[in-house]
């Protein structure tokens, strides 16, 4: 009977972990415990731990003296609506949820177990980084979590929810997974502090400003999105853990629907202004297309030029990839083909078929674009797009000009249907644009009547037609009844590219 009370005695006390002050702290910063985070996390009473009474063999500066059970870290398996997946969750509570030498062996047994079973790894970060206590052991600790972060990309889907400190190296675990996510006001990430920024670069900064949500969803594009709070994040993270699926040995989940295949919607008839250079908002669409009218969005907050997500047709998952023409006229320019590539690369690493809506008046000119890279930045999305083998459907609703007509899974790069909407504008560039250059140097009353004349002539979606490079003209009202038609064909499709050790993406 001791040995029972003993081991119930030793739990509780794991539970614990930091003791009762330091939990209140923790709470009263906003924050919840790494178990409370697990909790809302999983499925009520599907957790089941590992390694709790695992404890750091570090003996320098006294630490053998305090030898906490679990070492910061609590990890082990669940089910998120009834599909497994395996978490770990730091416990600032404890040495600041700092990372030893056996507290990265914890999250590596996770990561491994994940791999080899195919299930997902949710880590939800709340560390104080590398125990200083432990010096290079603890550096080591972090690579061989970067090691398996690299090795699990494209075998299993990993998530990463910032929800306190992730500074210095720590910050590359997080940025080697598929998608980050931060809490606002509570969480922050950067490679080197305001101190550290002070001292070599002079800029005075807050930790905040410098790596807070809103730096990294809206200027660096670290994350994929911030929450409010803790609940909130673990709430949605739930939601997005439905739309994928376990591994790349698995379709996504199909889920039951509610909503009609045959669906028409007469308003979208009218979507496109009359005016071609009034924009609208691309949204409308994706949620006029989507079961339910469910989107759920990944940076929403960053180039907002594009619109990237995952809907569900006929229950499936599908990844959505759309100009908005609200926003810089829907062009692409660096930061909309960087978000897109990464996009249509995490789809088609586990088989989530691409759905792309077109509305692109070519690449954003100008120095800062071709400076900052944008012929490598743009290739990302166009090599995206050409090396995804996943069932791709692509709809033009307006403009499709020049390179960026290629580039938005055209025919060309073997998207398996095109469709075009008649208010479809498919040709090398804009009218006037394109009359400019074939009639330099007449006047500017001829140019208007050319450009008149290159309007009717090429402002329409049927030259592509006519070539076979758009399949169909279809009806703005019966677009969501293509689409899912022409995914449910191609739910058997096979498509390989050639063996290679592995491409070479222009980075
Ligand atoms: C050991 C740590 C720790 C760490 C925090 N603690 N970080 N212990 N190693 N890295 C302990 C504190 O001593 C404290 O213990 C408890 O955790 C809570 O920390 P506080 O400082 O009281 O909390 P707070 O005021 O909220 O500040 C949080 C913090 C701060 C900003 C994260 O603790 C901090 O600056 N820590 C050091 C950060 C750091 O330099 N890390 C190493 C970075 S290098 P007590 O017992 O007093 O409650 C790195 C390299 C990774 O990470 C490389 C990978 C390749």
């Amino acid at each position: 009977m001791d040995i029972l009370q003993e081991l119930e005695d030793r739990r509780v006390a794991a539970r614990l972990g930091g003791g009762e002050k330091r939990i209140a702290a923790q709470h009263a910063k906003g924050k919840l415990t790494a178990r409370e985070r697990i909790d809302l996390l999983l499925d009520e009473g599907s957790f089941e731990e590992f390694d709790m009474f695992v404890a750091h063999r570090c003996t320098d500066f006294g630490m053998d003296q305090d030898r906490p059970a679990g070492d910061g870290v609590v990890t082990g398996w669940g089910t998120i609506n009834g599909r497994l997946v395996y978490v770990f969750s730091q416990d600032f509570t404890v040495m600041g949820g700092s990372v030893s030498e056996t507290h990265g062996k914890k999250i590596c047994k996770i990561m491994d177990l994940a791999m080899q079973n195919g299930a997902p790894v949710i880590g939800m970060n709340d560390s104080g980084g590398a125990r200083i206590q432990e010096g290079v052991a603890s550096l080591a600790a972090y690579g061989e979590v970067f090691q398996r972060n690299v090795t699990a990309s494209g075998v299993v889907p990993q998530i990463s929810l910032i929800m306190g400190p992730c500074a210095g190296g720590a910050v590359y675990s997080p940025a080697m997974t598929d998608f980050i996510f931060m809490v606002k006001d509570s969480s922050y990430m950067f490679v080197t502090g305001p101190d550290v920024a002070k001292t070599v670069t002079n800029e005075i900064v807050t930790a905040e400003e410098l790596g807070g949500a809103t730096t990294h969803t809206r200027k660096s594009s670290v994350a994929d999105g911030a929450f409010e709070n803790d609940v909130e994040a673990l709430a949605e993270i739930r939601r997005l853990f439905d739309f994928l699926p376990l591994s790349n040995r698995e379709k996504a989940p199909v889920r039951p629907f509610f909503d009609d295949v045959n669906r028409i919607e007469e308003s979208l008839d009218t979507l496109v202004p009359a005016n071609p250079n009034s924009p609208y908002d691309m949204k409308e669409l994706i949620l006029k297309i989507a079961d339910e009218g469910d989107f759920y969005e990944i940076q929403a907050e960053f180039a907002k030029n594009i619109l990237t997500g995952f809907i569900r047709l006929e229950g499936s998952t599908v990844g959505v990839v759309a100009n908005q023409p609200m926003v810089l006229a829907g062009c692409l320019d660096i930061d909309s083909s960087r978000k897109a590539a990464r996009f249509v690369r995490f789809c088609d690493a586990f088989e989530i078929p691409v759905l792309t809506l077109v509305d692109v008046p070519g690449f954003l000119p100008g120095t800062s674009q071709e400076y900052g890279g944008v012929i490598k930045h743009g290739a990302k999305l166009l090599y995206a797009y050409a090396e995804a083998t996943v069932p791709k459907v692509t709809v033009i609703t307006r403009k499709a000009y020049g390179g960026a007509y290629v580039v938005m899974a055209s025919k060309h790069l073997q998207a398996d249907f095109n469709y075009a909407w008649p208010t479809s504008e498919i040709a090398v560039m804009g009218a006037k644009g394109a009359t400019e250059i074939i009639h330099r140097g007449k006047s500017a009353e001829e140019i208007a009547d050319r450009t008149k004349e290159y309007e009717a002539r090429f402002a329409n979606p049927f030259v592509a037609a006519e070539k076979g490079f758009i399949d169909e003209v279809i009806m703005p009202h019966s677009t969501r009844k293509r689409v899912c038609r022409a995914f449910a064909s191609l739910r058997a499709k096979k498509a390989q590219m050639p063996w290679k050790k592995h491409d070479n993406i222009p980075l």
